[in-house]
């Protein structure tokens, strides 16, 4: 088979990059490992910047998003007593929209055969062939036949784990990575959210979230040693640390309920830069990972693949290498920023192994600082809502 680009990877990066690439015509073809149920198994963050939103909006996949996506005109840090409350529309504008990671996979996936945008499910073996070539080429078996995809560029979209960073040769880069030394413990549950803007607690036995997904589905979280085990965290402890840490206010409005999911994750920072090698882009997860804290990657995911397919666009169209040159600065330039923003508000959120009373009376004071700075508010929301792309 023969495309103008091969997208590695079925997530929010794939999804969007495809369907970006087919309203403009181009020839693509995603290749995805796992089948469509487990695609949209994940449970992810659902934290939509406004650029994400306007994004789904350009490629008419908005319709879902604005009958139940919820629009958050604030969030608010919590310092274990009080609640403070960053009114992103008021400092900046700008809102976020609360819809789930899966909803928008759903959304991008359910599009794709309209649009023709062509998506190979259970690839195994994926492999990458030629990419410092101009001829590259992506081979994989599918039903125990061996296919071979040949591209003018393949598109890394493959997350974390996937197999076209690391056919890039280590001195081709550098990768740039801090693993933090705990996790986040998950709670998902069929019970209304214990306020209607999510809440970042850091409270003096641990960081808390209050998020949510729906009206009737929230979504909270606990830092845990990444040691722990999911098993000593029965429904009810962890019912009982939320509100202890969330603080008064948040804990009497906690509807408990039995866990959906629960489930405890490492939190990383990541960089791999370039973000291209010769043939091959990479963009999301691929190419980097953030925190949790800010829910910054599925968006991150998005700003890539918009660079990206301005780049791929102008060469398709008006044979520009500028445009595919500049990828990966003008990418990171973002991704920086971002990463930046999601390590700054992990350091103020949580309680770090060696931390002491000094690391304590600094995070409190720069709450209170928050708390009475619009300045320190705005430079808070600007990030939260979306740096510009
Ligand atoms: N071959 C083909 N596809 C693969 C392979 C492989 N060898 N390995 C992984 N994949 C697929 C995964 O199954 C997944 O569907 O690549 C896709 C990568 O999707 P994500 O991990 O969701 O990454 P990305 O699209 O960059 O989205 C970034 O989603 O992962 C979250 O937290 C992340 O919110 C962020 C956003
Ligand atoms: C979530 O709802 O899962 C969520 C929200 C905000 C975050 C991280 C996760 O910062």
């Amino acid at each position: 088979m023969k495309t103008g680009v091969a997208i590695i990877g079925a997530g929010p990066a794939g999804f969007l990059l495809g369907h970006l690439l087919r309203a403009e015509g181009i020839e693509c073809v995603v290749v995805e490992r796992a089948a469509p149920e487990y695609v949209l198994g994940r449970i992810r963050a659902g934290v939509l910047e406004q650029t994400t939103t306007d994004l789904l909006r350009r490629l008419g996949l908005h319709e879902r998003l604005d009958a139940e996506g919820l629009v958050e005109a604030g969030f608010c840090l919590a310092d274990g007593e009080r609640l403070i409350r960053i009114d992103t529309q008021a400092l900046t504008g700008k809102t976020v929209t609360v819809y789930g990671q899966t909803e928008v996979t759903r959304d991008l996936m359910d599009a794709a055969p309209a649009r023709g945008l062509e998506v190979i499910y259970n690839a195994g073996d994926v492999t990458l062939h030629d990419i410092e070539s101009d001829a590259p080429s992506v081979t994989f078996t599918h039903n125990g036949v061996a296919q071979r995809i040949e591209a003018r560029f393949i598109a890394g979209c493959d997350g974390f784990h996937g197999p076209s960073r690391r056919a890039i040769p280590a001195r081709a880069g550098r990768e740039v990575e801090r693993v933090y030394p705990f996790g986040w413990l998950g709670i998902l549950a069929d019970v209304p959210p214990c306020h209607d803007e999510l809440i970042y607690a850091n409270h003096e036995r641990g960081f808390a979230l209050a998020s949510l997904r729906s009206k009737a589905r929230s979504r909270y979280y606990i830092d845990v040693p990444m040691t722990e085990d999911v098993a000593n965290w029965p429904d009810d402890r962890l019912w009982d640390e939320l509100a202890v840490r969330l603080g008064p206010e948040a804990a009497a409005g906690m509807t408990r309920g039995p866990a959906i999911e629960k489930s405890i994750a490492q939190l990383r920072s990541y960089v791999f830069e370039p973000m291209r090698h010769g043939s091959l882009f990479l963009a999301g997860d691929a190419a980097h990972i953030v925190p949790p804290t800010g829910a910054k990657g599925l968006n991150l995911a998005a700003s890539d693949v918009t660079y990206l397919s301005d780049a791929l666009i102008g060469w398709f169209k008006r044979h520009d290498n500028d445009a595919i040159a500049g990828y990966s600065a003008r990418a990171l330039a973002r991704v920086w920023k971002c990463e930046r923003f999601s390590w700054s508000l992990t350091r103020l959120m949580h309680r770090f192994p060696g931390d002491g009373p000094f690391e304590r009376a600094m995070q409190v004071a720069e709450l209170d600082y928050i708390a009475n700075s619009v300045a320190a508010q705005t430079a808070i929301a600007e990030n939260y809502v979306g740096l510009p792309l």
